[in-house]
């Protein structure tokens, strides 16, 4: 368990280049057993939640080579389609494994992911569109036993756009017989990311990004290069820390697409924006304004990943903001930790209003997930004195070294 320490109070100045998209390389690893053959992934940021998977594939029989960004999975002599909990508990997306190690033998048995980080997450929506594509699934106690003689194409309709589902319903389709159509699908930019990596290995998958996604099952598949697209809540997160740290900073390597809604919010907040192609220039220099009410809903609206880090910024906006978090029911839990910084912050169910307060103080905090402790640690890097942020394995699931970034745009964070 280690700790960040942070010397808040310095604005920022600086270029920061944002790393390969974690929700979009964990389903993408995931899907390298399908080709029983190579897989090259460049982009692939070096993060905890991606060892998780490593270790997934290895166990199961993948040749794995991690070297600087590139991974290299070797799929050709995948033997084991059982996940252990202890793996599975690891990591909460590796659910994503039961559509590939399904599609990949006819059958998967592993647990649901443990925990509770961000309130209930059930698996009902990936279990019941597996079932549509002919799986039969026994649940035991967390155990998850899944098999299917033949996997045949359907429609699955999802009752709400989950990620999650969505992925796994694309990876177990890519070996059914027959046109799947996903509908009702989840949109976000990592769904096309993995289509595109998908598509690159010969299957027949079209329409992400949309809300029906079709595949066309039994495709030849073959070996794979692909470089997996930048992580959107990372360029959101340095986007926040800018903002409310104030100072200007340039962010490179971005699909401005992707982040759309977080530019215009700090726009209208009082930020300078200046967008290029694939970079874009946040500049602070004022005082900012609060930010009118920002609901979480699934892509393209405000993600609710983003929601922590732009309330850390909301603190010291002045006015009150106001946050409907639709998503996950305990995405607040940075909340308490901000209010012993010095935040005014009201929480009723899914509503959070946050008063801004002139100054934030230094002080001692926990993070208790992963976007959450990023929050904390732009919080801290805006604060008066001195910030000890334990518990950053979190942060560690999902930003490359949080600290040397930080560093590089001018902030004293430093790793315990
Ligand atoms: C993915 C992202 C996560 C992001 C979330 C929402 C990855 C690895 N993680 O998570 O960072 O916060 O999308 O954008 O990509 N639900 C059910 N039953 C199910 C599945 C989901 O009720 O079977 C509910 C969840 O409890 C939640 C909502 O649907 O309330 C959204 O979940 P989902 O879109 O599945 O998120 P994840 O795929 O878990």
């Amino acid at each position: 368990m280690g700790t960040l320490i942070v010397n808040g109070g310095r604005k920022l100045d600086g270029t920061i280049s944002v790393q390969g998209a974690k929700n979009s390389v964990l389903p993408i690893l995931a899907a390298t057993i399908l080709n029983s053959g190579i897989s090259v992934i460049h982009n692939c940021p070096r993060i905890s939640d991606v060892d998780a998977a490593i270790k997934i594939l290895r166990y199961i029989g993948c040749d794995v080579a991690f070297e600087g960004n590139v991974v290299t999975v070797d799929s050709s002599n995948v033997k084991n389609c059982h996940i252990p909990d202890e793996m599975m508990r690891e990591m909460r997306s590796s659910v994503i494994f039961m559509g590939a190690v399904l599609a990949r033998f006819g059958k998967v048995s592993l647990f649901t992911p443990g925990g509770c980080e961000l309130g209930a997450r059930p698996v009902d929506l990936h279990i019941s569109s597996l079932k549509k594509l002919g799986a039969k699934i026994e649940e035991e106690a967390g155990a998850i036993r899944c098999s299917a003689r033949h996997l045949k194409g359907n429609d699955v309709v999802l009752s709400f756009p989950s990620v999650g589902a969505t992925e796994n319903t694309i990876l177990a389709a890519t070996a059914c017989s027959g046109r799947t159509r996903i509908i009702n699908a989840a949109r976000e930019p990592e769904i096309s990311d993995l289509q595109e990596f998908l598509v690159r290995m010969g299957a027949d998958v079209s329409g992400a990004g949309s809300s029906m996604i079709v595949i066309n099952g039994k495709k030849k598949l073959h070996n794979v290069e692909h470089e997996v697209m930048p992580d959107r809540i990372c360029a959101a997160t340095f986007m926040c820390a800018a903002a409310l740290c104030g100072g200007k900073v340039r962010i490179e390597r971005i699909i401005p697409e992707h982040i759309s809604t977080m530019f215009s919010i700090l726009e209208r907040a009082g930020c300078d924006i200046k967008r290029g192609e694939d970079s874009a220039e946040v500049k602070r220099s004022g005082s900012l304004s609060a930010i009118s009410t920002v609901r979480t809903l699934p892509y393209p609206g405000f993600p609710t990943d983003a929601q922590p880090p732009l309330m850390a910024l909301a603190t010291k906006c002045i006015g009150t903001s106001t946050f409907v978090e639709n998503i996950f029911d305990r995405r607040y839990r940075h909340a308490s930790e901000l209010v012993r910084m010095g935040a005014d912050i009201k929480i009723e169910g899914k509503i959070a209003l946050v008063h801004g307060v002139r100054e934030l103080f230094g002080s001692s905090v926990k993070a208790a997930d992963l976007r959450g402790g990023a929050a904390l640690v732009i919080a801290a890097m805006a604060a008066e004195g001195k910030s000890e942020i334990e518990c950053i394995e979190h942060i560690d699931r999902g930003y490359e070294k949080i600290e040397a970034d930080m560093r590089k745009l001018g902030a004293d964070v430093v790793r315990k």
